[in-house]
């Protein structure tokens, strides 16, 4: 046997042992490669005397010509295995039940969907949305709301303070989002029709109290804003917000630095048993602070009082979701327990607006949620983790 008809067999003899196709182009690569065995032998063709390099040139490229042959018959069955194995792999149940899409089966959070809600009901009247840092300087959460250094007033903010500075400057988690008002009030001319939500810091913890919440500041600025215009924006809110027809609200008189006269605001409701329904009954709930902004403030902020004037309030974003749907424990909101959410939370697509409608219950059918003229609500023990 001549050397080519050895290495031919020894070949074709690794093709047909390769057993997955990594393999298989081991064999190719070292026969027919670049360097393979083939390869090799073709290359001392050009040594040879020309009767001999046609017989032996003839004989190598129908060696090569079988190998490769063998070559892609092997792979051809490869394959074919590698299919079967998959197929045999991978079956499928088509028994099995859709998983729920994503749109589906995960929840907004109530409170970004009552951020939501009252940020619709504000741009409805006009108003659009200023943001400020969470980290804040003492200056603009306390100085120029009219909080003079060593004011008691500020003690009654539970602060969370940085570590002082060299100047002795302490930088502070804003303890309400007034500070927003003051930033707005710097950077625009009035007239300013403002809605600032977003994130608070207090030191307190309790069921009603966490040490961080969320609160929306209100801030008009203009010639002839008067406590008049601030009434009836909160009653159109309260009203459109809570989904009721009518909604009776008291304006108690109060106290905050930066306000002049400064009122609380009360709205009417029911309370049986643990359900609240508004725009009847004789309880009281407090659900935000409001007044005639401090001419000190204005002027503070570059704003001359004489020219104008403007009224703010300040509401908790956090109560007012528990009192709409109904939660009593403000600690669950930060839990990220599945079953709070899966139970309180709101489909993604039910996005609310004031044409289709603020909240889109995830109640049984038949049930209305918070109309006063509608079903109950649901009971808040129907809910335990
Ligand atoms: N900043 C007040 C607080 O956190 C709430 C507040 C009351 C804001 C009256 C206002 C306001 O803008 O006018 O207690």
């Amino acid at each position: 046997m001549s050397d080519l008809t050895t290495l031919e067999q020894a070949i074709l003899e690794q093709i047909s042992q390769a057993r997955d196709e990594a393999a298989l182009e081991a064999v190719r690569v070292a026969a027919l490669g670049k360097k393979g065995s083939i390869s090799a032998l073709l290359a001392t063709l050009g040594k040879m005397a020309p009767e001999q390099r046609r017989s032996e040139g003839a004989a190598i490229n129908q060696a090569r010509d079988r190998i490769a042959a063998a070559l892609s018959g092997r792979r051809e069955v490869l394959k074919a295995a590698a299919l079967d194995a998959r197929l045999a792999r991978e079956t499928i149940d088509v028994t099995l039940g859709l998983r729920e899409p994503p749109s589906e089966s995960g929840r907004i959070h109530p409170l970004s969907q009552v951020w939501d809600e009252l940020t619709i009901i504000f741009a409805d009247m006009g108003f659009s949305v200023a943001e400020g840092p969470d980290i804040e300087t003492d200056d603009y959460n306390f100085t120029r709301l009219n909080f003079p250094v060593g004011h008691p007033a500020r003690e009654m903010h539970d602060t969370f303070f940085f570590q002082p500075r060299d100047d002795g400057s302490r930088m502070l988690l804003r303890t309400h989002t007034s500070p927003v008002q003051v930033r707005t009030m710097l950077s625009q001319k009035p007239p300013i029709r403002v809605i600032c939500p977003g994130r608070t810091y207090r030191t307190d913890s309790d069921a009603t109290h966490t040490p961080q919440f969320h609160q929306v500041e209100g801030l008009v600025i203009d010639k002839g804003s008067h406590l008049g215009h601030l009434k009836w924006i909160l009653h159109e809110f309260c009203k459109t917000f809570f989904e009721v027809n009518e909604i009776n609200m008291r304006f108690r008189p109060s106290f905050f630095p930066f306000t002049e006269p400064s009122l609380e605001v009360d709205v009417q409701c029911r309370r049986d048993k643990n359900e609240i329904r508004f725009g009847e009954g004789s309880d009281w709930l407090e659900i935000l602070g409001c007044g005639m902004v401090h001419p000190n403030v204005l002027t503070a902020c570059g704003i001359d009082p004489d020219e104008y004037q403007g009224f703010a309030w300040g509401m908790g974003i956090d109560r007012i979701a528990m009192l709409k749907y109904g939660m009593s424990d403000l600690r669950q909101f930060f839990d990220g327990d599945m079953r709070w959410l899966s139970h309180y939370g709101f489909k993604p697509f039910d996005i609310p607006t004031l044409s289709g409608g603020l909240s889109s219950w995830l109640l049984p059918e038949g049930s209305a949620g918070p109309h006063s003229d509608g079903p109950a609500w649901p009971e808040l023990s129907a809910f335990s983790p």
